[in-house]
């Protein structure tokens, strides 16, 4: 599939993510090849700038935090006559007559009807907005033209989330619209899909009988940083776990969907999630728990506990560390727990995946040959290593018959050679193309709030006494490890070098 003739028009254009994110990816999908020579970028925001001051301030992001290094100049200098700057009051209507006047333009130029993508990278209220004056300047009358791309948070709440869920609907159909998780356009989480619905050997062990337990874990060694503003009304759960965790357990537990288009891929997901065992206020204390970091060391490095960072609230009960058992209730997953857990400041930054199986009959094996033996886990890691393992026990070396757990592994690093593409590469392209496979629907993100509402009621009600109740650089609070501990199991990680 090629792309048509495309306008970005992204809001946000002097933000952090465009620099950081959207521009880099931008540009490596036109130094693929990926983007038609009819392309244009109209970057807008507050502050005045010419489209030179603009493109220098990209250029920069990209010198920065491009995946290949430093711009290549000439290649830059081809990208960057794609894009133009148009400085504006996102409440005014002139803005978006200049809008319109620019894309017409455009077209008249390529001769040609263009697509139309607003990219909605500001915060999130200016949604409502900024959607409802498109709407008024017949910007989106265009329903198969014109596309919109909402960044998270979608929504504070379950109801929020109906809300702007609602507001937009009424000015688009849901095939307009692309609200953006980018764990879904990471590499190794594509994978997940493949792995499980283009292998045999799996599915047949992947449900109740066979599976223990999973566990899914997103720990980051970063702190909230210059965060505070956003971070403080959100916490781990909102910021981690109503996305990106319940989004991995979905491609996890999901049947098999009948073919790989984007509703019945996503139907399959909802499936999951309305699945989902719903907690009564009375078992929160049970199932989650939360935690919030102290100061500490980090890489030889002191930094601040969490009241403690820059614009921070002295007094903030918000968490930065969140665990929870939920249940999947339905005939493949009945009685089997999916542990999650997400932190900062933690140990270290990985995301993984466990699936533990249950351990064998009858082993016929003695006692003492077993150096550690210990059941069969597939391990999926997401970042930063990319690899899929399988934990199996083998007999060691030797003259006597010891047995110890070996790894059969998938890694990308030394599978392949070429580089794999950034979340909002694939992300993107795919906005280009009409593809809504790896983004969320509306109805999921509702069930997802609507999943973890009992959870937030129940903390927003009963501030944690405990904080901050981790220091930096640990494993995150110990009732963390109660949570899973209980149930006879500890957090999986990975050695660091994937040898045991
Ligand atoms: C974002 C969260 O959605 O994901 C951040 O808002 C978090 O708090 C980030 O740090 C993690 O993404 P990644 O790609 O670095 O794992």
């Amino acid at each position: 599939k090629k792309v048509q003739p495309t306008i970005f028009v992204i809001f946000g254009g002097t933000g952090d993510l465009n620099a950081r994110k959207l521009t880099p990816a931008l540009y490596h999908l036109f130094l693929d090849g990926q983007l038609p020579e009819q392309f244009a970028i109209i970057g807008t925001g507050r502050t005045p700038l010419s489209d030179e001051q603009f493109r220098t301030r990209l250029l920069d992001g990209i010198n920065q935090f491009s995946r290949t290094g430093k711009a290549d100049k000439k290649a830059w200098s081809d990208f960057a006559e794609h894009m133009v700057y148009q400085a504006s009051d996102v409440q005014e209507a002139t803005t978006y007559q200049q809008f319109s006047k620019r894309i017409k333009g455009y077209e008249k130029d390529w001769d040609t009807e263009a697509n139309v993508i607003y990219y909605l990278a500001v915060a999130p209220e200016f949604f409502p907005v900024i959607a409802g004056n498109l709407a008024k300047s017949s910007l989106t009358a265009d329903a198969e033209r014109t596309r919109i791309v909402i960044e998270k948070p979608f929504g504070h709440d379950l109801e929020s989330s109906r809300e702007l869920n609602k507001l937009l609907g009424q000015i688009f159909t849901e095939r307009q619209i692309y609200r953006i998780d980018h764990y879904l356009g990471k590499e190794t989480v594509q994978n997940i899909m493949a792995f499980r619905f283009a292998n045999a050997l799996f599915e047949p062990l992947w449900n109740r009988n066979y599976i223990d337990h999973v566990q899914i874990s997103v720990t980051e060694q970063l702190g909230v940083g210059e965060r505070s503003g956003y971070y403080d009304g959100a916490g781990a759960l909102r910021d981690m776990i109503q996305n990106h965790l319940l989004q991995l357990l979905c491609l996890v537990a999901m049947e098999p969907p009948v073919d790989f288009t984007a509703d019945e891929v996503r139907n399959r997901k909802v499936d999951v999630l309305r699945a989902m065992r719903r907690f009564a206020p009375e078992d929160v204390r049970e199932s989650a728990v939360r935690g919030q970091y102290g100061d500490g060391w980090m890489e030889g490095k002191q930094v601040p506990g969490y009241r403690e960072e820059p614009g921070a609230n002295p007094t903030s009960n918000t968490e930065t560390f969140a665990a929870v058992k939920f249940f999947v209730d339905n005939w493949r997953w009945q009685g089997v727990p999916f542990y999650v857990r997400t932190g900062k400041r933690l140990h270290r930054s990985a995301s993984i995946i466990t699936v533990q199986f249950k351990d064998v009959p009858h082993c016929i094996f003695p006692a003492e040959t077993a150096e550690s033996w210990q059941q069969n886990r597939l391990i999926i890691s997401i970042q930063p290593e990319m690899s899929i393992r399988l934990q199996v026990q083998a007999k060691r070396p030797g003259l006597d018959m010891m047995l110890n757990t070996v790894d059969m592994v998938f890694d990308y690093k030394g599978t392949y050679t070429s580089q794999a593409p950034e979340a909002y590469e694939t992300l993107l392209l795919d906005t280009m193309l009409g593809d809504q496979t790896l983004f969320m629907r509306g109805d999921q993100v509702e069930a997802a709030w609507d999943l973890i509402m009992p959870i937030l009621n129940s903390w927003q009600g009963r501030a944690s006494q405990s904080f901050p109740n981790y220091s930096a650089d640990s494993w995150g609070p110990e009732v963390a490890e109660a949570l899973i501990a209980r149930d006879g199991f500890h957090w999986f990680t990975l050695p660091l070098n994937g040898k045991h």
